[in-house]
């Protein structure tokens, strides 16, 4: 499974960057109100850095505005694909743009109906929001697994994005039920990295081998004799 990073914030993209781990992003028209800045300017620099599919939203509610818009951001980045919320006008704005090559995120999708008809439409990825689902005491395993399930066979090469990701085990469920991408925010992303035994671990590897002073001496004159990288 992927990994994207859900924000509108380039700080927080250059951190989880770094660790050299995303495939790509996913902004909506929430996250991106949060910023400062020019919109555009802010999806173009999150593509730049993540060198991978970055969604940008789209906001009318009919096709041809929603078509109007899916060009205009677009034509922002190569790597924009454009968000699309689901309804029977999004379908409609998916299939045109689809048909100009422009890659489409259906977002906004609950239930295994609304994904099979977004492949139909030809969205690229179709985004099941799982905290979402969670928060109205839907259980967002089951509906993941049937959007899944219900993709699969049809050899559709839609992707199963899971968004509205709120903790780390959100993550191990998406993989676990074979989605292809999950999109997650900088506070999960961090949480993931925990575990106590890893710290633990760390902490007695470094005071066993401190507690050689010549390990700790050969180790450096070790790296002092590599031939310095360019
Ligand atoms: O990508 C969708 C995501 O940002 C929504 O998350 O936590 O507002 O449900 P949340």
């Amino acid at each position: 499974m992927r990994f994207f990073i859900d924000t509108g914030s380039v700080a927080e993209v250059e951190e989880i960057a770094a660790w050299g781990i995303l495939s790509g992003a996913t902004t909506n028209p929430t996250l991106l109100a949060k910023e400062d800045g020019d919109p555009g300017e802010i999806v173009r620099r999150i593509c730049d850095i993540v060198g991978g599919p970055v969604s940008a939203e789209v906001v009318s509610d009919d096709a041809a505005g929603m078509v109007e818009e899916g060009r205009a951001l677009a034509a922002l980045h190569e790597h924009v694909v454009v968000k699309v919320p689901f309804s029977s006008e999004g379908l409609a704005a998916t299939r045109a743009l689809s048909a100009e090559e422009i890659r489409v995120n259906m977002t906004l999708v609950f239930s295994a109906n609304q994904a099979l008809l977004s492949a139909q439409a030809g969205a690229t990825f179709a985004s099941c929001f799982m905290g979402r689902l969670d928060d109205i005491s839907v259980d967002s395993t089951a509906v993941v697994e049937e959007i899944v399930a219900s993709l699969r066979p049809g050899g559709t090469t839609t992707e199963v994005l899971a968004a509205s990701i709120r903790h780390p085990e959100h993550v191990v469920t998406a993989a676990r039920l074979g989605c292809e991408v999950a999109t997650v925010p900088v506070k999960v992303f961090r949480q993931m990295l925990n575990h106590p035994l890893t710290e633990k671990g760390r902490e007695l590897f470094k005071s066993d081998w401190e507690s050689r002073p010549e390990f700790v001496e050969w180790l450096r004159e070790l790296v002092s004799k590599q031939p310095t990288s360019a």
